[in-house]
């Protein structure tokens, strides 16, 4: 496809109208219309973006022979039957994060995609950060030895979403980010949450999960938090690594720290003795791009190369079935649930 890719942005609440600056700035992507049910954001949207077509129902957009491909920006619980939708008219999709809730849902719009030949891709926008991409290529370089653990704090005050809960909303991305660095769906989940704020969607949740080979994984999230945090720990038997996203310098340190069990002989029996060792802190360099821009790039070159995004079908299908699970946790309190 050589001539240019037309965009429809449906959704234009908080996070819609970057998509629309990112597509305006490529040179080969247009947004021809935009669709809100919201009088005030298709107001707001027609003063920033004057020559763009404003539609208050999206059912125009998905019927618009000159649009491409859509984005789909809406609240979560929308995402299933918009994306529906969109693949059975013609239209290539970038949906948010996260597809939907259900796992049948998920490989239903994944069977779809392939059916018509349409390019469905998720908002995994930290797959897309340069810190993330930078840890996924020092422990595919080897130098880690075995992951054992990996333990992620994601809070701030708000935004509270009315129709997910923050593991539904947040932890999406740690998932996203665990099963990409370790290339594997954890086998079980347990979740613990609270409901402080509206009853029956929790605002603070507590989730464990175990990896293969014995990898343990920790999620904190909350939207009810005095303190904006995107960090994750990582602890290998060779080395360690932290991650702060919001130390844009270095977000990323490595630390030449560790452990060992030595096993020694004395007069009086075997002793277990563990040595440790504490060498250099190192902070490699992380080249800044904007994370948006990359994965909304990688979307378009799917779209020309008709090559769909590597990590779809099962990538999205292992993310969702462990959302679906730590859902079914929540709701049993922490029961451990196995991820079949
Ligand atoms: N990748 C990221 O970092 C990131 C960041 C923020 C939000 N998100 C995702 O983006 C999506 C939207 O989040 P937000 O913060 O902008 O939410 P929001 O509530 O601010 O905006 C959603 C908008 O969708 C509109 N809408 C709802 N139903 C519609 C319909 N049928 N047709 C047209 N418009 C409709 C609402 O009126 C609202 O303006 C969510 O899925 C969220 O998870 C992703």
């Amino acid at each position: 496809m050589n001539e240019k890719i037309n965009i429809g942005v449906i959704g234009l609440g908080h996070w819609g109208p970057n998509h629309i600056r990112v597509f305006n700035n490529f040179h080969d992507t247009k947004v021809l219309a935009v669709s809100d049910i919201n009088p005030e954001c298709l107001r707001r949207a027609a003063d920033l973006f004057p020559s763009i077509q404003i539609e208050s129902d999206y059912k125009n957009i998905l019927k618009c022979k000159d649009i491409h491909a859509v984005i789909i920006a809406t609240p979560t619980s929308t995402h299933y039957q918009l994306t529906k939708e969109a693949i059975l008219a013609g239209k290539h999709v970038l949906c948010e994060k996260p597809l939907c809730q259900s796992s049948k849902q998920a490989s239903e719009l994944i069977k779809l995609s392939k059916e018509r030949k349409i390019i469905l891709m998720i908002g995994y926008i930290f797959l897309y950060n340069s810190g993330i991409k930078k840890i996924k290529t020092l422990l595919d370089e080897g130098d880690f030895g075995d992951i054992y653990y990996l333990s992620s704090t994601r809070t701030n005050l708000g935004p509270v979403r009315k129709d997910v809960n923050a593991a539904i909303d947040l932890a999406v991305h740690d998932i996203s980010i665990f099963n990409w660095l370790l290339e594997s769906v954890p086998y079980y989940v347990s979740a613990h949450g609270a409901s402080y704020l509206q009853s029956g969607i929790q605002d603070v949740v507590f989730i464990n999960l175990r990896y293969p080979n014995n990898v343990l994984a920790n999620i904190e999230v909350s939207w009810l938090n005095p303190k904006k945090a995107r960090q994750m720990t990582l602890v290998a038997n060779k080395k360690m690594l932290t991650w702060d996203d919001l130390n844009l310098n270095s977000p990323v340190a490595i630390y030449d720290k560790g452990a060992n069990v030595v096993s020694t002989s004395a007069d009086y029996g075997n002793f277990l003795h563990i040595s440790m060792w504490e060498g250099d802190v190192r902070l490699p360099k992380v080249e800044v791009e904007e994370p948006l821009k990359s994965q909304n790039y990688h979307f378009i070159q799917s779209i020309k190369s008709k090559e769909p995004v590597f990590w779809e079908d099962k990538f999205t299908y292992g993310v969702t079935k462990v959302l679906e699970s730590i859902n079914r946790s929540l709701n049993e309190y922490g029961k451990l649930v196995e991820i079949a």
